[in-house]
C-alpha cells in the first residue's frame, strides 16, 4: 500500500511509501488526500502526523510524470497541500530522512515540522531547470528566512536540518526518531489547544528586503548566463515580499509553468535520467552479484595512476601502488601528498583526513604485493609492449577472480585481456585526467568480459563517485572517438577562414566549457599530434587539417610551454590570441590554394556538434554505446558540453535530425566534403522522423 493509517493513541501516523524516493507520484497524492480525510472524520483522531517513513521523507515531485497525464491528474500536489493547510485537526510532519523539492513544499503546508538533525532538506528544482511549484518560493523565505530561502532556491544545494535549527522552519530539531518527537509534540498541540499556526500567515522578516533581491539580481544575472532557471526563482522570491501570499503563489505557477516547457528544463531532465540509466547494463540483472573490493593495486604512480590512487583512498579503499623504480615511486607519492595538503590548505580536509587516506597506500616494487589485491588498475605507458608484460605478470601474482583492468586511452582492450590466462576477468577502467577530480569513467567491455566483473566496476565506479559510461571496444572508445571528429572539424574551419579565437568564441558563447584550441592548449597539443602521427600510418585516408602540426613544429604544445594556439603569460592562464599563430593559418590556406571567408557562428557551431552528433551515430549502430543518452552522459560528464543543452544527441534530436541531415548535406559541398557522409543509423531515423533519445526516456 502506497500510504497507510495507523492509530497510536489519539494521533494517526500517515505513512507513505514510493521506492525508491517516496516520490510525491499520483497515487501517493491520492493516498495522502485520502488518508486525510478518514482521519478528520474519525472522532477518536485529534492529531495528524506524516512520515515517509526511516530513510526519505521525500525526494519530491515524481520526475517520472512530468510531461505524461498523471502530473495533470488530480489530486494535484497544490491540492494535496492545500488540503493539508486546511486541516482542522493539527498536523505535524516528521522528517527522518531527506525532504527535498515538493516534499519539503508539503512540509511547509502543515502546521508544524520536526526533522532528524540530520535530516537533509532542500528545493532541487533549479538543478531541473525549474522552480519549485508548490508553494516553496512562498513559504520557505517565510519560515527559514529571506537569504537562507534565497541561497537554498537558487542554487538547489540542499543542507541539513541542524544548520536550519535557529529557523522558524523547525519545530523540532529530533536527535532520535523524529517519528516519536512527532507524537510527542502532538500530544503537547492537543493539550495545548492553541490556534493553529500556518506559514502563509508569517511575515518575511528581513531589515532590507528590497535592497537584498536587486544586489541578489545583479549576481544571479551575471552567474546564470543563458539559464534562465535562477532569475525566475527570484521573481517568485521576490514575489513572496512584496505580494500577499496568494498573489505570490501565482507568480510561482506562472513561473513553474513556463520553465517546465524549456528546452533547458526538458533536456537537464534528460540528464538526470540519462546518468542514472547509464549505470544500468541491459543484459546484466539483479541475479548477477558483484565481487567484492576490499583493496585495490595500481600499476604506474604517473600522472594517471596516481589520480586513480585517490578516487579509492578518498572512499576509504586501501591501494597498493606499484612502479618499476623508487624514485618514480617517490615521485608519485609526492604529487599525491601534494595534492591532499593542497586541499587541506583550502578547507575541503583535514590533517588528519590526509593522513587517514595517506595511511591507506601502501608503495611497492615488487609485484608479489599485489597478491591479495581485489582488483588492479594498470596505468602505465601507452605501448602494447608495456600492457603485455605489465598483465603477464598480474596473470602471475594476482589472486583467482581479481579484477584486471587497463586505463588505456587507445589501445585494444581485448588484444590487452589476451595477454593474459583469464579475459574474462579484464576490462578497461578510462579515467580522464586529472582522475581525481574528472566525473566520467568509461568502462570498457571486452568481448570476454564476464558479467558479474562489469557488474563489480559499474558499483565500484558509484563508490568512488564516478559517472561510469559503458563502451565497446574501438579506437579512442565513445569520449575521444567523437572529440577526434569535432577536432578534425576545428582544424577544417581555421584552414577556410575561421581564426582559433573566433571559433572558440563562438562554442563557448553555446555554454560549452572551453572551445577546442584553448582545450588542445590545456591538454597539450603534442598529444593529438602522436595520435595524427598513427593515424597517418594506419588510415592516409582520413584528412586533418595541417595546421595542427604546423603548430607543433613551431614547438607550441600549448600552456606547458608557455605557448600554443595562444599566447600565455607567466603565472596567467589567460589565453591572448597570437599573431604568429594567426599569420601560420592565414599562410597555409594560402599554400593549399584555399581562399579565405568569413564563417559565421551559426556554421562553426553546427559543424563542431554535428560532426560529434554524426560519429556518435555510427558509434550507437555497432554497439560501443548500448543508448544515446549514454553518449550524452559521456559528453556532459566529461568533455564540458553545457549540460542544460543535454549532450549532443540530445542537441540534434531538439534541433531535428532532418534538420542535422540538412545542415550536413550543406557543408558537404564544401571544401572537406568527404567528413559529412550521415551515418546510415542517422539517416534512417531522421527518415523516420524519428530521434536518438526515444529510447532513453525514463519508464
Ligand atoms: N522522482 C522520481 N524518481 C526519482 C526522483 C524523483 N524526484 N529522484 C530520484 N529518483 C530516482 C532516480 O531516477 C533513481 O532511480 P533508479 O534507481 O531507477 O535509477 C533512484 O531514484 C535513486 O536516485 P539516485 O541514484 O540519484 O540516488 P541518490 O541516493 O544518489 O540520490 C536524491 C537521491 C538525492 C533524491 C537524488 O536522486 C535527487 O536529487 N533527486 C532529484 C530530486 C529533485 O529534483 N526533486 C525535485 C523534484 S521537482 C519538484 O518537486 C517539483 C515541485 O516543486 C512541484
Ligand atoms: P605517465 O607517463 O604520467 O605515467 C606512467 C607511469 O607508469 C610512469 O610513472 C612510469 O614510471 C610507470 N611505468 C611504466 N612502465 C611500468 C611498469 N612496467 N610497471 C610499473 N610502472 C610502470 O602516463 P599517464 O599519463 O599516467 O598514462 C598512463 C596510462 O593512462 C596510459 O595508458 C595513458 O594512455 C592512459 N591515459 C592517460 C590520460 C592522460 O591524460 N594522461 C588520460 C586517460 C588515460
Amino acid at each position: 500500500m502506497p500510504v497507510t493509517s495507523a492509530i497510536h493513541d489519539f494521533v494517526a501516523v500517515i505513512t507513505f511509501s514510493n521506492p525508491p524516493v517516496n516520490g510525491l507520484g499520483q497515487a501517493i497524492r491520492r493516498g495522502l488526500i485520502d488518508a486525510l480525510n478518514e482521519a478528520l472524520e474519525n472522532d477518536a483522531v485529534k492529531a495528524i502526523v506524516v512520515t515517509g517513513g526511516s530513510q526519505y521523507f521525500s525526494g519530491g515531485a515524481d520526475i517520472r510524470e512530468f510531461n505524461t497525464p498523471q502530473v495533470q491528474m488530480e489530486p494535484s500536489l497544490h491540492s494535496v497541500i492545500n488540503a493539508y493547510e486546511a486541516s482542522t485537526k493539527p498536523v505535524i510532519v516528521a522528517i527522518n530522512g531527506t525532504a527535498l523539492g515538493g516534499g519539503l513544499e508539503l512540509s511547509l503546508g502543515v502546521n508544524y515540522r520536526v526533522a532528524s538533525a540530520n535530516a537533509l532538506i532542500g528545493l532541487p528544482e533549479v538543478k531541473l531547470g525549474l522552480l519549485p511549484g508548490a508553494g516553496g518560493t512562498q513559504r520557505l523565505p517565510r519560515a527559514a528566512g529571506l537569504e537562507n530561502a534565497l541561497n537554498m532556491i537558487v542554487s538547489g544545494t540542499p543542507v541539513l536540518a541542524k544548520t536550519l535549527a535557529d529557523t522558524r522552519l523547525f519545530d523540532r530539531i529530533s536527535q532520535g526518531d523524529a517519528q516519536d518527537d512527532a507524537i510527542a509534540l502532538a500530544h503537547e498541540v492537543v493539550a495545548a489547544g492553541k490556534p493553529l499556526p500556518h506559514v502563509r500567515d508569517w511575515k518575511i522578516d528581513h531589515p532590507n528586503a528590497e535592497g537584498f533581491l536587486g544586489f541578489s539580481r545583479t549576481a544571479i544575472a551575471a552567474a546564470s548566463g543563458p539559464y534562465p532557471a535562477p532569475l525566475r526563482c527570484l521573481d517568485a522570491i521576490e514575489a513572496a515580499v512584496l505580494k500577499p501570499f496568494d498573489e505570490g503563489m501565482q507568480v510561482e505557477r506562472a513561473g513553474f509553468m513556463a520553465l517546465l516547457e524549456t528546452p533547458e528544463s526538458k533536456a537537464l531532465r534528460h540528464a538526470f535520467f540519462a546518468e542514472r540509466a547509464a549505470s544500468k547494463v541491459t543484459d546484466i540483472g539483479s541475479d548477477v552479484k558483484p565481487r567484492e573490493i576490499k583493496r585495490v593495486g595500481i600499476i604506474g604512480a604517473g600522472t594517471m595512476g596516481g589520480g586513480i590512487a585517490m578516487n579509492f583512498l578518498n572512499a576509504g579503499i586501501p591501494v597498493t601502488i606499484l612502479e618499476v623504480k623508487q624514485e618514480f615511486l617517490d615521485r608519485g607519492l609526492t604529487t599525491i601528498r601534494k595534492n591532499y595538503d593542497n586541499s587541506a590548505k583550502k578547507g575541503r580536509m583535514t590533517a588528519e583526513q590526509v593522513e587517514q587516506r595517506m595511511g591507506l597506500l601502501t608503495p611497492t616494487l615488487a609485484y608479489a604485493d599485489l597478491g591479495d589485491a581485489d582488483m588492479i588498475i594498470e596505468a602505465v605507458f601507452e605501448e602494447y609492449d608495456a600492457k603485455k608484460a605489465v598483465f603477464e605478470q598480474l596473470d602471475k601474482v594476482a589472486k583467482p577472480g581479481a579484477i584486471l583492468a587497463s586505463n588505456t586511452s587507445t589501445l585494444d582492450v581485448d588484444r590487452i585481456a589476451n595477454f593474459t590466462s583469464r579475459p574474462q576477468d579484464v576490462l578497461g577502467t578510462h579515467f580522464f585526467s586529472p582522475a581525481n577530480v574528472m566525473k566520467l569513467l568509461e568502462v570498457v567491455r571486452g568481448k570476454a568480459t564476464a558479467k558479474d566483473v562489469l557488474a563489480t566496476v559499474m558499483a565500484l565506479a558509484k563508490k568512488i563517485k564516478k559517472t561510469a559510461v559503458v563502451s565497446g571496444v574501438c579506437d579512442g572508445f565513445i569520449g575521444n572517438r567523437m572529440i577526434e571528429q569535432y577536432s578534425r572539424q576545428a582544424g577544417f574551419l581555421l584552414d577556410e577562414g575561421a581564426l582559433p579565437q573566433q571559433v572558440d568564441r563562438a562554442i563557448e558563447k553555446i555554454g560549452f566549457a572551453m572551445g577546442p584550441f584553448r582545450m588542445g592548449d590545456l591538454a597539450g597539443n603534442d598529444i593529438g599530434w602522436a595520435i595524427r602521427k598513427r593515424r597517418y600510418r594506419e588510415k592516409p585516408d582520413m584528412t586533418y587539417s595541417k595546421t595542427a602540426d604546423l603548430l607543433c613544429e613551431m614547438g607550441r604544445y600549448g600552456q606547458k610551454t608557455g605557448s600554443g594556439w595562444y599566447d600565455y603569460k607567466a603565472g596567467d592562464r589567460t589565453a591572448y590570441p597570437s599573431a604568429e599563430v594567426d599569420a601560420m593559418i592565414v599562410k597555409h590556406s594560402a599554400d593549399i590554394g584555399v581562399t579565405r571567408r568569413k564563417i559565421d557562428d551559426k556554421e562553426i557551431v553546427e559543424r563542431l556538434i554535428y560532426s560529434l552528433v554524426n560519429e556518435g551515430a555510427h558509434i550507437l549502430e555497432e554497439g560501443i554505446a548500448a543508448k544515446a543518452s549514454d553518449i550524452d552522459t559521456v559528453y556532459l560528464a566529461g568533455y564540458g558540453f553545457p549540460v542544460w543543452r543535454g549532450g549532443p544527441m540530445f542537441y540534434a534530436d531538439t534541433v531535428g535530425l532532418s534538420h542535422v541531415i540538412a545542415a550536413m548535406n550543406r557543408y558537404a559541398k564544401g571544401y572537406q566534403g568527404d567528413a559529412w557522409e550521415p551515418a546510415p543509423l542517422l539517416r534512417k531515423l531522421a527518415d523516420a522522423g524519428q530521434s536518438f533519445n526515444t529510447t532513453a526516456k525514463p519508464a
